[in-house]
């Protein structure tokens, strides 16, 4: 198989390096890719935000395969644009895409198939209405801008001025163009959070193992959102009895919904959810692999991942088993200084080669640039240190060890990546 991987992460680069793997692969593009991406597939520039040139990508390189690493290609249409020339994608059409692409759309989709998720106040259109409708609200409140803003589009808070502030910023100061122009107010659950990800044809459906991710930039989860700071995977983030209860009463329901409005769902799905008292219940869809779960999750991949997206894009997904390390794998995010605010970069990255030699660790890149034998940061988020181990405090251990041998100016990361899981043996909610 010849494969194409778009996209140029964190998320990428695990793919990369697992698709490596198979025999069944003999060429590995990646575009755009990054400076540690090429130690593993061939890099070839490419506009992910331009459908067109995707297309002609693909046209020239003919790929057997084509997996898409990041929602925005998708929610653009590009697996549609593939599949109308016959060339075969792991990735939804624009339509199923929506379910990340418009919050509004998933929050009706949920209600219309009786998916377990928090209780909706309202949909508003203009910003008198969202002030309006916050007299009427219990808080903490959630608000949320319907389109895509790069995860900057949700505000928990007990704060009416802080809500109205957001508010201000989405939809009349328009930070986020066209993803602010409506939003939604909905009940602020309480609970763990959990990355549930299945890969599916449509209908036969492949769970994947369940991962935690760190959205803020600070230990003990403070500071502002970023786009991932760490991940984790162990199995007894989930017992089999709550994996069940949500296979039953939100992936099922979910794969089968989108079926019956037309929407037939290709791809990685990621159910976002919220373990409550209560029971799971949903916080949102991502139509991608999560980043940096991958990272995490292909640690312990022990099957072949080319052979499972191969099945996905055909229609055959039901004869793919997954199989997985036991144990755990952490993953812990080297970020520029500044990030998720203003950050330099070009700063040489010293001692990626000690880190790599640390065993049972990867370094997946997903901001660096390579320049001669050197490499050099060129994102926010600009490593993801992962390593595997046969617990998750050995998992931790070792990739905190690998974490430290690696050196660049102004480098953060948060230094209780998984610690919270050392401290209860299950998740709540079952
Ligand atoms: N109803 C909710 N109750 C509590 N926290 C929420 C709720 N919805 C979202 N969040 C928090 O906000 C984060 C971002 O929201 P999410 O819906 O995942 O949007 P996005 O990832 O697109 O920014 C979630 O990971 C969660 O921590
Ligand atoms: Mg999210």
């Amino acid at each position: 198989m010849k494969i194409l991987v778009i996209g140029g992460g964190g998320r990428e680069h695990a793919l990369v390096w697992k698709l490596r793997q198979s025999p069944r692969v003999e060429k590995l593009w990646c575009a755009p890719g990054n400076g540690g991406i090429a130690q593993d597939a061939e890099c070839l520039p490419v506009d992910t935000k331009d459908v067109g040139a995707m297309i002609a990508l693909a046209e020239r390189l003919k790929p057997d395969l084509t997996v898409v690493g990041p929602e925005q290609p998708l929610v653009l249409g590009v697996a549609d644009e593939f599949s109308r020339r016959g060339l075969a994608i792991v990735g939804p059409s624009k339509q199923a895409a929506e379910i990340e692409g418009s919050k509004v759309f998933a929050k009706g989709f949920l209600e219309r198939h009786n998916i377990p998720t928090a209780a909706l106040y309202g949909v508003y259109d203009s910003p008198g209405d969202a002030y309006g409708a916050l007299c009427a609200v219990d808080w903490p409140v959630v608000v949320k801008a319907d389109g895509l803003c790069a995860g900057k589009g949700v505000l928990v808070t007990a704060s009416p001025d802080e809500a109205t502030a957001f508010i201000e910023r989405l939809m009349e100061k328009r930070e986020f163009g066209e993803g602010g122009e409506r939003v939604l107010m909905e009940e602020a659950l309480e609970g763990e959070e959990l990355s549930f990800i299945v890969l599916t044809d449509g209908q036969e459906i492949l769970p994947l193992a369940p991962t935690r991710d760190h959205k803020r930039v600070f230990d003990g989860n403070l500071g502002p959102n970023t786009g991932g700071m760490g991940a984790y995977s162990s199995d007894e983030l989930l017992s089999p009895e709550l994996e069940r209860r949500i296979l039953e009463s939100i992936v099922r329901p979910a794969i089968r919904g989108l079926a019956a409005e037309g929407r037939p769902y290709r791809g990685f799905l990621y159910f976002g959810l919220m373990l409550t008292a209560g029971g799971p219940k949903m916080l949102e869809f991502n139509c991608r692999m999560g980043d940096p779960e991958a990272q995490p999750m292909v640690a312990r991949m022990d099957f072949d991942l080319a052979e499972a997206l191969a099945a996905t894009a055909g229609g055959s997904l039901g004869r793919i088993n997954s199989r997985w390390k036991q144990g755990a794998s952490v993953c812990v995010v080297m970020a520029s200084g500044g990030y998720p605010g203003d950050f330099q970069t070009g700063k040489r990255i010293e001692g990626l080669a000690e880190a790599s030699a640390v065993p049972w660790v990867m370094v997946f890149h997903a901001g660096t640039r390579r320049e001669g034998a050197n490499y050099y940061t060129s994102g926010g988020r600009v490593l993801g240190v992962t390593a595997a181990a046969p617990d998750l405090e050995a998992a931790i251990r070792t990739c905190y060890d690998a974490v430290g041998r690696i050196r660049f100016e102004g480098a953060q990361f948060r230094s209780d990546i998984a610690a919270a899981g050392l401290t209860r043996t299950r998740a709540a909610g079952d």
